[in-house]
């Protein structure tokens, strides 16, 4: 079976892979510097899965660790999700996110190519969409320059690795564009364990609802949406771990590079969720609403039948699972994987 290197493997999205990846028997090679993660995630991977896998500490800005895994190791294809994405952070620090996601990206494919290794699935992001843009959006539609600058890292990887697949046909790169990942495998025991204050909605969410944050802030309430508050297309990440699987398969037999969306191709309000929430897990989340946030925009959702069409893909979790499955996850780990 295929060996298949996972940067930033230990992290959320990365750590639900494994799992997909091992339960179809391939073999796996997790490299991550673990800046955002712990390895405890893997070894209760390895536990649920009952399979081993090999974890590397390594950093994808050094050539010279990258170097040794595919010397050491004959890799087959790569799932690359090694990288920050805190979109606040890259505001205050663009150098750090400049050289983490791009430069680092790049250096991950060079050893790539010195060992002849040219499969690559890339995390990619909706935020490299142009906002003007009408959901639900499609692959076709224009980029634009993201309002910040973890978006931005994304938009200039894509872009460079299209230019690298067209300078060499040997390539054979997956760029799969995340909408908003949520939810927990189903044992509860790995799932999203942000460091400090959430920056995202469904962290925040369960934060408060373990009584770790006193209330959640809901950026605006005034968009022209359902109900006023934002709308997002929150996909479950074991689908999403999924896509990747079905995005590999595509790719070790064709060569070139695509895009396709990972999404559910349904939008959920912010009071949609907090409401959904409570309803299926029985517990109040309090909450205020306070002034938009910088950067957002009133509604993104996916029009995913590319993915599906293509890649064979189809989401099979709604809302409410991935609402249960957050707080499974949460409750099980009140303080995540401390
Ligand atoms: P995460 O922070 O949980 O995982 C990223 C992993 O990469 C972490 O384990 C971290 O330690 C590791 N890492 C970071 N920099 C590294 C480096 N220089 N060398 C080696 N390892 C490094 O994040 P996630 O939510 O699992 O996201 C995975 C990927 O998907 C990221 O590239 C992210 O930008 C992208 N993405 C995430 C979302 C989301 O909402 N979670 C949406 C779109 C795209
Ligand atoms: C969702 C909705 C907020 C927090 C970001 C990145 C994107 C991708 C996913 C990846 C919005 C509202 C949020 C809170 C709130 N990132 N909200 N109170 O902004 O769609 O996408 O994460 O790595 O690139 O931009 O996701 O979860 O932050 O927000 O009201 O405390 O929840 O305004 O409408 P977003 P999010």
């Amino acid at each position: 079976m295929a060996k298949i290197l996972v940067t930033g493997g230990a992290g959320y999205i990365g750590s639900h892979t494994c799992i997909e990846l091992l339960d179809a028997g391939y073999e796996v090679i997790v490299f991550d510097n673990l800046s955002n993660s712990s390895e405890e995630s893997l070894n209760r991977v390895q536990d649920i899965t009952q399979k081993s896998l090999t974890f590397v500490q390594g950093d994808i800005r050094n050539a010279d660790e990258l170097d040794r895994v595919f010397e050491n190791h004959s890799i087959d294809a790569v799932i690359h999700f090694a990288g920050l994405k805190a979109v606040g952070e890259s505001q205050e620090k663009p150098l750090i996110y400049f050289d983490n996601n791009i430069a680092g990206s790049i250096q991950l494919v060079k050893s790539m190519a010195k060992a002849k290794v040219y499969t690559l699935v890339f995390s990619s992001s909706a935020a490299i969409y142009d906002e003007d843009n009408i959901s639900p959006l499609n692959e076709q539609m224009p980029t634009g320059i993201p309002s910040n600058n973890y978006g931005y890292t994304k938009l200039i990887v894509e872009q460079l690795l299209q230019k690298l697949s067209a300078s060499n046909p040997e390539w054979s790169i997956a760029l799969l564009r995340y909408f908003n990942p949520v939810g927990a495998h189903k044992s509860g025991r790995i799932g999203e364990d942000p460091q400090g204050i959430p920056n995202n909605l469904m962290p925040y969410v369960t934060q408060v609802a373990v009584g770790r944050r006193e209330k959640l802030s809901i950026y605006g309430n005034d968009y022209d949406t359902v109900d006023g508050t934002g709308v997002r297309d929150y996909i479950h990440v074991v689908d999403l771990a999924n896509a990747h699987l079905c995005a590999l398969n595509n790719r070790l037999q064709s060569k070139g590079c695509r895009a396709w969306n990972i999404g559910t191709g349904n939008g959920s309000s912010v009071l949609q969720v907090k409401d959904t929430f409570e309803q299926v897990n029985g517990i109040p989340v309090a909450f205020e609403f306070v002034a938009r946030r910088a950067g957002d925009v009133a509604t993104s959702f996916a029009d995913n039948s590319r993915a599906v069409a293509e890649l064979g893909w189809q989401p099979q979790y709604g809302l409410e699972d991935m609402l249960k499955d957050s707080w499974n996850w949460q409750k099980q780990n009140p303080n995540g994987y401390n």
